[in-house]
């Protein structure tokens, strides 16, 4: 889906308490990799609570481009038959992978090492964002990138013919470039290594054990070193996939800060690579309360009741920038609600997402009325104690998240809160205006 249709405004209005059970969509991460480790598996993958949101709608349509067999037997329920490690078909068109960094970074690495060649690309947020993070280790494996001026998609991948195994230290804390690499060295000869300082989000890993390949991670002095042995058969599996705690982290922001509301947010993943957001709420003061903790299909996962608080300002530790790295724009949002400030910091990769988020953040709050300071890797927002202005409204670069977090922001200001655009909301959470409105949220 490169490109994008007429922009379509919203916009979030004072709201009476918030309300109900919000049933969260599933995980947008361990969808994609459901999808594209079943094209990689012999035999049929069926998958329960994928996400259909266009991302994954995307990766769904790039795995069969690469010959596996993607069915939808109803919502949420697919099925893959995949063509094996190395059995990837050479594509007979160009891979558009819309909106999706996730997507397009992972399928790169998994085709990376098989005899064929692909052109990848997408809509204009993903056509702006580094490929070269992904290309350089790839490269590495004897693959061959040719992409525009920095890297840039559209980008063609000529993936090498016989690879050996490398070993390779991410130079940023990201689980694409380490999901990346972990999958090119599937198919490569001997062992892979990719080091990481920091521990990202572990899905690829969990998961690839799940479908039976080799990998271990040991923590060392220089990190988490994540070993993969090459070339192995992985299995079908059966997969249900946990809800994803970075769409619940919406209308669980929207009923912290929306006076007299309380509701439930069921089944939710609280994969500790994931949690950071939780972890800071709870510092923040939120009355988060986690019922019925326990395991689903290898993930933690608890029922979150959540209620209107008073929050104070915290210094967001920034090593725990991975774990909550897609939260920042939705806590920056709930920060301007709480006493005093909050101070985000080491959170320099929020620039290289679907937008500059840092910017975007700091500017749609100053918009609406949020003293804010920033930084090459840094926000500071200056809380207000319960009575932001709001009345502004904020561009949002075709960035799902910041769309939302401004959208939930003006469910508690004085005066509503605009956004310029909200199509690229259905890339990772297409029921989420039904589903706040639901709740009892203006939304419109
Ligand atoms: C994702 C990893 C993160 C995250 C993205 C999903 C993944 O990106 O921001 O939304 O599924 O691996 P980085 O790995 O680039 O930090």
């Amino acid at each position: 889906m490169a490109g994008h249709g007429a922009p379509i405004p919203m916009t979030g209005k004072s709201s009476g308490p918030l309300s109900g059970t919000a049933h969260i969509p599933g995980d947008k991460s361990v969808s994609h990799r459901s999808l594209i480790l079943g094209a990689l598996a012999v035999g049929e993958t069926k998958i329960t609570g994928l996400l259909e949101g266009q991302d994954v709608l995307d990766t769904g349509k790039a795995m069969a481009s690469f010959g596996a067999t993607v069915t939808r037997h109803g919502e949420g329920a697919w099925s893959v038959h995949g063509v094996g490690v190395g059995g990837f078909a050479e594509p007979e068109d160009v891979i558009d992978c819309g909106n999706a960094g996730t997507g397009v970074r992972l399928i790169m690495g998994a085709m990376s090492t098989c005899p064929i060649t692909a052109t990848f690309t997408g809509d204009a947020s993903l056509r702006s964002r580094p490929m070269g993070r992904i290309t350089d280790p790839l490269l590495k494996f004897g693959a061959t990138p040719h992409g525009r001026a920095k890297g840039l998609l559209p980008l063609t991948m000529v993936g090498a013919a016989d690879a050996m195994g490398v070993r390779y230290t991410s130079p940023h804390p990201s689980a694409q470039i380490k999901s990346a690499v972990l999958l090119a060295g599937l198919n490569a000869r001997g062992e892979t290594v990719l080091i990481e300082k920091e521990k990202t989000r572990d899905h690829s890993e969990r998961m690839l054990r799940g479908f039976g390949a080799n990998v271990e991670t040991v923590e060392t002095s220089a990190g988490f070193e994540i070993t993969v042995q090459g070339q192995p058969e992985l299995q079908a599996q059966t997969i249900a996939v946990p809800r994803d705690p970075s769409s619940a982290a919406f209308p669980v922001c929207a009923a912290l800060i929306v006076e007299g509301s309380e509701i439930l947010v069921p089944n939710i993943g609280l994969n500790p690579t994931r949690a950071g957001l939780f972890t800071t709420l709870v510092e923040m003061g939120a009355d988060i309360t986690f019922e019925n903790e326990r395991e689903e299909g290898g993930e933690p996962v608890a029922d979150l009741r959540v209620k209107a608080s008073n929050l104070v300002g915290v210094e967001v530790p920034p090593e725990r920038a991975p774990s909550m790295i897609d939260e920042y724009p939705i806590l920056s949002a709930v920060a301007s609600f709480a006493k005093g400030k909050t101070i985000m910091r080491g959170v320099k990769e929020l620039r290289v997402k679907e937008c500059d988020r840092i910017d975007a953040m700091a500017r749609g709050l100053e918009a609406n009325g949020v003293t804010i300071e920033e930084g090459e890797d840094y926000l500071i927002v200056y809380g207000q104690d319960g009575e932001v202005e709001g009345g502004g409204t904020c561009a949002t670069h075709l960035d799902h998240r910041i769309a939302m977090s401004f959208l939930c922001m003006g469910l508690a200001t004085k005066k509503p809160v605009s956004v310029d655009d909200t199509g690229a909301i259905a890339t990772s959470f297409p029921i989420f205006t039904p589903l706040m409105t639901g709740l009892g949220a203006d939304i419109a």
